[in-house]
């Protein structure tokens, strides 16, 4: 073995150990410095040496291809619910029937006096651990290898998550055999491990931080952001979100030498599973509710979501002589905590625009204690919400807090209301900047009225063939405050937003701009350089202002200089693309500019004009007539009309081809990857799959084509593997 072999191989053992002592001992030894310095020299030398990179390398923990969809696999043995119980006469009921099972069972009946009656049986000793409230998972390790991970499902077959499991760090890809001062056991060959794979607290908060940021709905708990992680088919998602995991279960278990939970949870840490630290032992029912009770302070100090204690026979014979219902164990049972409430007073309700415009009704209330902390603010959501649950100023309110994080008003107590309560009034400007405000309905009711037109058309077509009446769908009722979602401020140079709608502006898909990144950006805009998007094509006139300015040297701001220039000729579809207005993306932008080809034809046209466009429902259209008219919209584009940036179209000539037409794309199965000069990758998606073309997002021996853009990464290496065809944006355009 050469030098660096062994290195690897010492690395390897090394970072295991570390993520062992850091995810199931919680002694870590290592700083994360230190720590992602040992990952950085051993990634640095499988690089050097990609014939020595091993499937359960830690550093294969991130970024494999995306998958295709999900496998529905069988699980070696069916993975059971817990029955719940909700207070302490249910628990004891479920107790006192164990107890009678386990001493009918050990009795060999009243007739015989020489044997100990029941009630000389000590009673069976207690495991009990916190309830994670996560998503349950079962891990296949085979020879102490990771080789599968499963959901739950439906109990029977789970979903194959394992390329997402991978990536979370406290699941090791091999099991720990080496014993301290003894010689490396044998790992078992078949170890079925069930558990629950949470997102920590800050986490969440963190990842909805970042989503709203984006203009993406926020996950309404813990629990649902574990789930939606991992139901993404890129597990590139699953390793940019710190998931963790807890070992709590037994499935196949090839050989099994344990005879109680307890010994089982201590052979899971030493292979280098983490068991949750709060278990514990104990032999009466007056401890368990003990427990019970002081955990429920406990749990609001963990910084994640638990639901409730889970309370387990330990011994294994006995679990067996109890068996199971169909649908759960009757050796376990799960005491839920009801969610805490407190009741307390609306004091005001402010409207905060947030960094995407969205303005958000914050409620303020008289303190109140729940659950671990003092709360005195709640988000309201939307007005859609204060409608429904008519809230007024001045109301007494129940609130809880929602996974158990982010205080709720859950409903009003309208006993109290003394005639005095004020109700709620929407914004009907931005409380920033004063401009005209959008709303944003609940999606489905809005394709219900945007489709509905349609539907009828569709429905007299049908008629008019088979020469019968028309069957038209009932209208929808017309949009009311209680479908509403969200409000919005349009004005993109709004200061509470402004610097996150231009970070959007010049991104890859929109302006494309060379050097002005977000950092640039915040410190361009801390310097009073940047106020409306205009002034980014005036940085010109502010050469020397740039010089001065730290990590601006003369080569920098040639470069910020020349994609700003670069960046006029973009077009109107990224122009578009780039606004931020409320319900255009990037394939609706190009659609737009394709149909009018330029700003001002589609400034002038009325929302029915505009309505007529491919994808653009006649909200939408109303949205777009309405910012392209509004004084912030006319401010602005009359800003980039004056900078000489391009606000018109070329006319693309596409084929019209469908999926049965001979045009080169027609019926093949396309895998894009990197960035392309002419195109944005959405865009790009919306030509191809006009052209009959059906785009995924992993190479497979069932892609036909990789188009392969400016930095192609693995799928390139992967499609050459496999001997796809590969096509330049060269080769992309000339078949176009
Ligand atoms: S034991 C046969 N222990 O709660 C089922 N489950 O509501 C044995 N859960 O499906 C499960 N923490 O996913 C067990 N410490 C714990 C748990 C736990 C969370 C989950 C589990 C189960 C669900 C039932």
């Amino acid at each position: 073995m050469t030098r660096d072999a062994q290195r690897i191989v010492k690395l390897r053992r090394e970072i295991d150990r570390h993520n062992r002592l850091y995810y199931t001992d919680a002694a870590p030894e290592l700083s994360d410095r230190d720590f992602d310095a040992l990952l950085r020299e051993l990634i640095d030398l499988e690089e050097k040496h990609p014939d020595l990179v091993t499937p359960d390398s830690p550093t294969q923990r991130v970024g494999g291809d995306p998958i295709e969809g999900f496998n529905t696999l069988p699980h070696a043995q069916p993975m059971l619910s817990i029955d719940n119980t909700y207070n302490r006469d249910e628990l004891q009921a479920w107790y006192d029937r164990t107890l009678k099972t386990i001493a009918k069972d050990a009795s060999p009946g009243p007739d015989n006096a020489l044997f100990p009656t029941a009630d000389d049986t000590p009673p069976p000793p207690l495991i009990l651990e916190p309830k994670i409230d996560g998503v349950a998972v079962s891990l296949r390790y085979e020879k102490g290898q990771l080789v599968q991970a499963l959901s739950r499902g439906d109990g029977k077959r789970g979903d194959d998550i394992t390329h997402n499991v991978r990536t979370i760090r406290s699941v090791p890809l091999t099991l720990n055999t080496e014993i301290k001062g003894s010689d490396p056991v044998s790992p078992p060959d078949v170890l079925e491990v069930r558990g629950e794979i949470f997102m920590p607290d800050a986490e969440f908060q963190r990842i909805n931080e970042n989503r709203e940021a984006q203009d993406l709905d926020r996950f309404a708990n813990p629990r649902n952001a574990t789930a939606g992680t991992l139901k993404s088919l890129d597990p590139a998602v699953a390793a940019e979100r710190r998931l963790m995991f807890y070992a709590h279960g037994r499935g196949e278990l090839i050989p099994n030498p344990f005879n109680s939970h307890h010994a089982f949870l201590a052979a899971l840490r030493s292979l280098g599973l983490p068991t949750n630290e709060h278990t514990q032992a104990v032999d009466t029912f007056d401890g368990a509710w003990r427990f019970i009770e002081s955990f429920q302070e406990t749990r609001n100090t963990l910084g994640y979501a638990t639901d409730g204690v889970v309370i387990k026979i330990d011994d294994h014979a006995l679990q067996e002589q109890l068996g199971s219902t169909s649908k759960a164990p009757r050796w376990c049972i799960a005491y839920k905590y009801a969610a805490e409430q407190a009741t307390t007073k609306l004091l005001k309700v402010e409207w905060q625009v947030g960094k995407t415009g969205k303005l958000t009704p914050r409620a303020t209330m008289e303190p109140v204690f729940l659950a671990g902390t003092t709360v005195q603010h709640a988000t309201l959501h939307n007005y859609g919400e204060v409608h429904r649950k008519d809230i007024r100023v001045g109301d007494t309110v129940i609130i809880e807090k929602a996974g158990e994080i982010i205080p709720q008003v859950i409903r009003v107590d309208t006993d109290q209301r003394t005639g005095k309560e004020k109700k709620i009034a929407p914004p009907k400007q931005c409380p920033i900047c004063k401009s005209d405000i959008a709303i944003d309905y609940d999606t489905k009711r809005l394709n219900d009225l945007e489709r509905y037109d349609a539907r009828c058309e569709a429905a007299k077509k049908k008629a008019e063939k088979q020469g019968t009446d028309p069957v038209l769908p009932d209208k929808p009722a017309p949009l009311g405050p209680a479908d509403e979602s969200a409000r919005y401020c349009t004005n993109p140079e709004c200061p509470a937003q402004f610097r996150e709608k231009l970070i959007w502006f010049v991104g890859r898909n929109q302006m494309d701009i060379d050097g002005l990144g977000e950092k640039a950006i915040h410190q361009l805009a801390d310097e009073g350089l940047l106020k409306t998007f205009g002034d980014v094509y005036n940085l010109h006139t502010q050469r020397d202002k740039l010089l001065e300015l730290d990590r601006m040297g003369e080569k920098k701001v040639e470069n910020l200089l020349a994609g700003i220039e670069a960046s006029k000729s973009q077009g109107l579809a990224r122009v578009l693309a780039g606004l931020g207005i409320r319900q255009i993306g990037s394939s609706s932008s190009a659609a737009l500019a394709q149909h009018f080809g330029d700003i001002d034809a589609l400034t002038h046209a009325d929302p029915d004009a505009i309505a007529q466009v491919e994808d653009i429902g006649p909200i939408t259209a109303q949205s777009i007539h309405d910012f392209l008219n509004s004084p912030a919209g006319q401010h602005l584009i009359t800003e980039l009309k004056d900078a000489g940036v391009k606000l018109s179209e070329e006319k693309l000539v596409i084929p019209t081809a469908d999926a049965s037409g001979d045009n080169p794309f027609a019926g093949k199965t396309i895998v894009i990857t990197g960035t392309f000069e002419s195109f944005g990758r959405n865009e790009l998606k919306t030509t191809l799959t006009r052209l009959g073309a059906r785009v995924t997002g992993s190479v497979s021996e069932n892609t036909d084509i990789l188009l392969a853009g400016d930095k192609a990464g693995r799928k390139f290496a992967k499609a050459e593997s496999l001997n796809i065809e590969i096509w330049s944006e060269q080769q992309l355009l000339s078949k176009l």
